[in-house]
């Protein structure tokens, strides 16, 4: 079972920047993602905040919880939250890192991410695709 966590501000999305993020809701896209989690025989969990102690609450109950594995986009909480990254380091469930746009062709603010080490591997850029192959990944590589 697979927990899927969107940070600040991906509530906003279909709305927000849809040059940047798309056209798809955040319903929309969970729904894009348990469908995709169907096909890979994957049970997901999908989970959004705008708070960083709530995802930081979610990352640390994770193994307790029972999930196997973390997708997370962290919205801008990506670039600056050591919070967060220390609560991924802190847990033993491998991360993976999505990111709907390409965060190395935007800002330079944004091609740091400090939560990235703590993962695995990140996706950028490749839409509401990148959380299909995240899935897919952990899928396979889960404990
Ligand atoms: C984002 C990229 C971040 O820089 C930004 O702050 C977001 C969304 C993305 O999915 O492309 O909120 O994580």
């Amino acid at each position: 079972m697979i927990l899927v966590l969107n940070g600040p501000n991906l509530n906003l999305l279909g709305t927000r920047e849809p040059e940047v993020y798309g056209r798809l809701t955040l319903e929309q896209l969970e729904e894009q993602v348990e469908a995709w989690a169907a096909e890979l025989n994957t049970a997901v969990i999908l989970r959004q905040s705008n708070y960083e102690g709530q995802l930081i609450e979610w990352v640390q109950q994770a193994r307790a919880e029972g999930f196997t594995g973390i997708v997370i986009n962290p919205g801008a909480l990506t670039h600056y939250s050591y919070a967060l990254y220390d609560a991924l380091l802190a847990q033993p469930l491998p991360v993976v890192e999505v990111h709907i746009s390409n965060v190395h062709a935007r800002e330079e603010f944004r091609r740091r991410s400090v939560t990235a080490p703590a993962a695995k591997g990140v996706i950028a850029g490749l839409g509401p695709l990148g959380y299909k192959y995240a899935l897919a990944f952990l899928s396979e590589n889960s404990r």
